[in-house]
């Protein structure tokens, strides 16, 4: 999928939440200014979260609990291992009853579960951005199409 603004980056967040269910884990991979904050407000607003949706850098996880689902956006960045996760109790809300989004897994690769929808984001210039979406493990397919 191409996106061309961040606006349409946010609608294909929107698109894709219709088709995500409790329990969803989604990666987010991509450089800083990729996209990744853009594409989980849009993921927000399909959800029917209606308030701002920010970067959760400081606090590693951000809780929205007013929609469909509750959605958990989590952004690794600053973290500084797995212990750090445990330690916060922060590891129940992956996989748990709302849907789970992850910036900067790498971070923390041994925390995501086998089953989850990679999101790979790669700009292409400075408003377009190439997304990329693949099933892992035993993740279902999600229909391209509708998108
Ligand atoms: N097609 C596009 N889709 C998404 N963002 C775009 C697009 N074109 C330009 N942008 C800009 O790219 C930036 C994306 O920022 P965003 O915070 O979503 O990145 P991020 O991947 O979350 O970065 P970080 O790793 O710092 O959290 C914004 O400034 C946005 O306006
Ligand atoms: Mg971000």
């Amino acid at each position: 999928m191409i996106t061309h603004s961040p606006a349409e980056t946010r609608a294909l967040g929107a698109t894709l939440a219709r088709q995500l269910l409790p329990g969803d884990v989604l990666v987010l991979e991509g450089d800083l200014g990729a996209g990744k904050s853009e594409l989980t407000r849009g993921i927000a607003r399909g959800l029917g979260i209606s308030g701002p949706v920010a970067s959760p850098s400081f606090t590693i996880l951000n809780v929205y609990d007013e929609g469909r689902i509750p959605l958990y956006h989590f952004d690794w960045y600053r973290l500084s291992g797995v212990d750090e996760l445990y330690d916060m109790g922060l590891d129940e809300y992956l996989g748990g009853d709302g849907i789970a989004v992850v910036e900067w897994p790498s971070r923390c690769p041994e925390a995501i579960p086998d089953n989850h929808l990679l999101v790979t984001i790669i700009p292409i210039d400075e408003t377009t951005r190439e997304i990329l979406w693949t099933p892992r493990g035993a993740f279902r397919k999600i229909e391209e199409g509708i998108l």
